[in-house]
C-alpha cells in the first residue's frame, strides 16, 4: 500500500504511545517460562510481538489477550511442549534471536522460519555460541530456516560479545537460564539491558567492561510487568516536532532506560528543546514523559560508544541532520546493515531521489546536499523504521512525499497514522 503524506505546518498536544517493543517481547517470553499466571500491561500489540505471542502458545501457553492487557498461563522449566508444526516468526528479528536461546534448552526439536527479511538476517552470532554451550542446531549458511535439535543439557560458557547486540547477549542468558552452573556474558559496549532488569541478573562492571551472569537461579517466576512506552517509537514524533515551528510535545510514559535515552541526549546536544519530568521506576525499567518544543539544530560528532543505543533511532535522526545546520555524518554503524533492511543504503537511496548529495561509507554515511521539491515515492523496503522515517520526512517536505509498502509500519506501531492525526490536528 502507498500512503501520501501532505507538509504539515505545526504539532501540539499530547500522546500516549504503545509499549515498548523490547519489554514487550520479554515480558511475554519471561510469563510463558514462569510456573503460572502473569499479567502484562501496556503490552505493545504489534506485528512482532503477535509472533512471540503465537510462538509460545504453539509451545503450549495460555494468553490471552483484552486490548492491551495480557494473561499468560506459563509452563515452568521444564513444561514447554514441541510445537505441532515449525514456527514461523515473519519478520521478527527480537524474537528468532531470543527464543532460539530459549530452544536451545529443550528436550525436543523444533524449526524456525521467517520471512524474505528475517530469513537474510545473520543467525550464526547466536549459532556461535550456543554451539559452544552444547546446544545442537542445523542451518545453511547461518541464515533461517534453523533446526534446534533436543540436547541433555546445556553447559555454561564465559564469552565476551563480538558485536555489541542486546539480541545476541539475550540469546545467551537464556539458555543459560536452564544450567545450574553460571554463563558469563562480557560486553565492551553497553548495549539494551532489558533483560538483565527484567530477570534481576548480576552485572559487574569492571573499567568499560560489562560483565553479566545468568544461571538457573534466574530462571523467571510469575509475575505483573508494566510495560513502558515505545522510546523509539517516540523518537519519529520528537524529530518532527523539533524540526516544526511553532510545535509542542508531550510524549506520555516514554521508556527512559539508560541503554535507550542515546536519542535524547544526542538530539539535546544538537540544540534540541528536550525536557523530562514525572520520572519512576517500575520492574526496574526507568519511564517518564518527555516535552518536545520546536529547535534550531545543529549537527554534531555522534560518539561511537553511542551507537548502540540509539541503533534502531539512526534513520529517523538522519532525517534532523537534513535539516540541522553542517552535514549530518554517521560512523562505526555497520550493524545497521543488518536490521530488517540494509539500512544504510535504504535510507541514501530514497534521499538520493529528491537529489540530495549523501556519501554511503561501510559503516555508516554522510549527507552533504539538501532536497529538491520534486514529488517522490520513497520505498520502505518493507522496514518499519525506514517507512515512518520517511513518513516524517514528507510531511516536512513543502510538496509531501509518498511512501510505498507502508503497512509494514504495523510491525511495531499500527497507530502510527491516527497517532498523527491526534496532533496535526
Ligand atoms: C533489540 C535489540 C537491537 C535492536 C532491535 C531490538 C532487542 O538489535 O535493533 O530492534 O530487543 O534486544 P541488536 O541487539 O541486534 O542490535
Amino acid at each position: 500500500m502507498i500512503q501520501e503524506f501532505k507538509n504539515i505546518s505545526s504539532v501540539k498536544g499530547e500522546l500516549k504511545l504503545l509499549g515498548d517493543k523490547s519489554v514487550s517481547h520479554r515480558s511475554v517470553m519471561f510469563s510463558a517460562m514462569a510456573k503460572g499466571e502473569s499479567k502484562i500491561y501496556n503490552c505493545l500489540m504489534s506485528e512482532d510481538v503477535l509472533r512471540t505471542i503465537a510462538a509460545f502458545r504453539e509451545m503450549g501457553c495460555k494468553i490471552t489477550i483484552d486490548g492491551d492487557k495480557i494473561t499468560v498461563i506459563g509452563k515452568g522449566i521444564n513444561g514447554l511442549q514441541k510445537p505441532e508444526k515449525e514456527l514461523y516468526l515473519g519478520n521478527s528479528g527480537t524474537t528468532a534471536r531470543l527464543i532460539v536461546g530459549i530452544l536451545s534448552a529443550q528436550s525436543f526439536s523444533t524449526k524456525i522460519t521467517g520471512d524474505p527479511s528475517l530469513s537474510s538476517r545473520p543467525m550464526k552470532r547466536i549459532i556461535d555460541p550456543l554451539k559452544l554451550m552444547g546446544a545442537d542446531i542445523e542451518s545453511k549458511g547461518g541464515l533461517l530456516p534453523l533446526k534446534i535439535n533436543s540436547v541433555d543439557s546445556l553447559k555454561a560458557i564465559e564469552y565476551e560479545l563480538p558485536i555489541a547486540s542486546a539480541q545476541i547477549k539475550s540469546c545467551i542468558l537464556l539458555a543459560a537460564l536452564y544450567s545450574e552452573e553460571e554463563t558469563v556474558v562480557i560486553e565492551n559496549k553497553k548495549s539494551r539491558n532489558h533483560t538483565e532488569l527484567m530477570l534481576n541478573l548480576k552485572v559487574v562492571e569492571e573499567g568499560s567492561k560489562r560483565k553479566i551472569y545468568s544461571s538457573s537461579k534466574y530462571y523467571p517466576t510469575n509475575s505483573e510487568y508494566i510495560v513502558p512506552s515505545d522510546i523509539s517509537t517516540a523518537a519519529f514524533f520528537m524529530v518532527l516536532t523539533l524540526l516544526l515551528p511553532n510545535s509542542k510535545l508531550t510524549l506520555k510514559n516514554i521508556s527512559l532506560n539508560d541503554t535507550r535515552v542515546g536519542i535524547i541526549s544526542v538530539l539535546q546536544k544538537m540544540g534540541g528543546d528536550i525536557s523530562i519530568c514525572n520520572i519512576e521506576n517500575i520492574n526496574r525499567e526507568k519511564r517518564g514523559d518527555i516535552i518536545v518544543k520546536s529547535s534550531n539544530l545543529v549537527n554534531i560528532d555522534i560518539d561511537s560508544e553511542v551507537i548502540p543505543n540509539i541503533i534502531d533511532e539512526i534513520p529517523i535522526l538522519s532525517i534532523a541532520g537534513l535539516f540541522a545546520e553542517g552535514n549530518f555524518k554517521i560512523s562505526n554503524a555497520f550493524e545497521l546493515r543488518h536490521k530488517e533492511s540494509d539500512r544504510i543504503n535504504s535510507v541514501c537511496k530514497n534521499l538520493k531521489l529528491l537529489g540530495v548529495e549523501v556519501k554511503e561509507y561501510g559503516d555508516g554515511f554522510e549527507i552533504i546536499g539538501t532536497p529538491s521539491d520534486k514529488q517522490v515515492l520513497f520505498d520502505s523496503y518493507d522496514d518499519h523504521r525506514i517507512a515512518m522515517s520517511f513518513s516524517i520526512f514528507s510531511l516536512l517536505l513543502k510538496q509531501g512525499g509518498r511512501v510505498k509498502d507502508f503497512d509494514c509500519v504495523n510491525i511495531s506501531n499500527p497507530e502510527f497514522i491516527s497517532q498523527l492525526d491526534q496532533i496535526c490536528g
